[in-house]
């Protein structure tokens, strides 16, 4: 992404997000200075993505220990705002894990969680380079150095973490080498990260896309159009189970059927080694209108309800790497990032 726009910033006295609900349309932005502001943006996914999220929790703990002394609240009523923060979203374990990571910081004031949460934000960055090199490396050697045909699922770039991604990271360094053919990009039903976000950070950077509809996908891939497939992930569980976006997983079962890989990118505070497998992935449940309205219409009948699971989980057999800033893990072939951790 070009330098003039930030997924988010502290400000000093507050959290200013881009406003990712109303990308690519308008370039508009959410200064959250109390805990109800930035509840309401990480649910309306305002801000959104495992990592942005991680860093967008952390800083929540230095807007609510800023609103705390502004209001006089007491340690309970400090104590709830943050778990309310915390828990704003269910599947991505980034949030809880940057709340909990700044939290030890509150004592010492808002300018200690907000450093602690600052340096979150860097090695965020930072991390996303590393992914970004050793996905590229991996997928070249595995699938040939020559310009690749890309499919990826929902948005993992720069808008979904502090900057420059996890699977399009990678795709911005394949970029970077001339390796890049072009990037089919899923649309993401039902709220559009990958025609909205995904396909605005491409054409941004100059990267060819073409945005398709999420159920193209599976056929794209059936017709030998794509070499490999990279995505995100929200929750990794120690056996190497990876929830994303719903959808992911029917891209993951098109890949083992044609045998290209199946790459998730995603730094190591997606891991969740508590989680054996991908069973007890909370998978949140979204409201039915973003399911059965299309623009505000209603285009399902009056009375019908609507299932809308916003995550699904792609079992490990079908994960042919995880891409993290450390390296690469063949999950399908044993390599689990929980026996890499024990
Ligand atoms: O509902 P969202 O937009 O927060 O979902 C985001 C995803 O599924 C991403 O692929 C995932 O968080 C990885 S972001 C680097």
């Amino acid at each position: 992404m070009r330098n003039d726009v930030r997924t988010l910033e502290w400000t000093g006295d507050g959290l200013r997000l881009l406003d990712q609900t109303v990308l690519p349309g308008r370039v508009e932005y959410v200064v959250a200075r109390d805990v109800d502001t930035l509840v309401d943006a990480i649910r309306r996914l305002v801000v959104r993505g495992a990592p942005a999220l991680g860093v967008a929790g952390a800083f929540g703990v230095a807007v609510a220990v800023l609103q705390a002394a502004r209001e006089g609240w007491d340690d309970a009523a400090l104590d709830a705002a943050v778990a309310r923060v915390r828990e704003a979203r269910p599947t991505a374990v980034n949030l809880a894990a940057g709340v909990d990571r700044v939290l030890p910081f509150a004592v010492e004031g808002a300018g200690a969680v907000a450093a602690e949460a600052q340096a979150l934000l860097d090695e965020d960055v930072r991390g996303n380079r590393a992914i970004g090199a050793f996905g590229a490396d991996w997928i070249l050697k595995r699938v040939g150095d020559r310009p690749l045909r890309v499919l990826t699922h929902c948005n993992a770039g720069a808008l979904a973490t502090a900057g420059w991604g996890t699977a399009l990271g990678v795709v911005r360094e394949l970029h970077e080498r001339g390796r890049v053919e072009i990037v089919y990009v899923d649309e993401t039903r039902p709220l559009l990260q990958g025609a909205r976000l995904t396909a605005w950070e491409l054409d941004r950077a100059g990267i060819p896309c073409v945005v398709q509809a999420d159920a193209a996908a599976p056929s794209t891939i059936l017709r030998g159009l794509a070499d490999v497939a990279v995505i995100g992930a929200d929750r990794i569980a120690a056996n190497g189970d990876a929830a994303n976006k719903i959808g992911s997983v029917g891209v993951a079962l098109a890949c083992h059927a044609a045998g290209i890989p199946f790459v998730v990118a995603a730094p190591w505070s997606t891991v969740d080694p508590a989680l054996a497998d991908g069973d007890g992935v909370p998978i949140e449940e979204r409201p039915a209108g973003e399911i059965v309205t299309w623009g505000g219409t209603r285009t399902a009948p009056d009375g019908v309800a609507a299932f809308n699971p916003a995550f699904d989980v792609t079992p490990a057999r079908l994960v042919t790497a995880l891409v993290t800033e450390t390296g690469v893990l063949e999950v399908s072939a044993g390599a689990t990032p929980g026996r890499l951790r024990a």
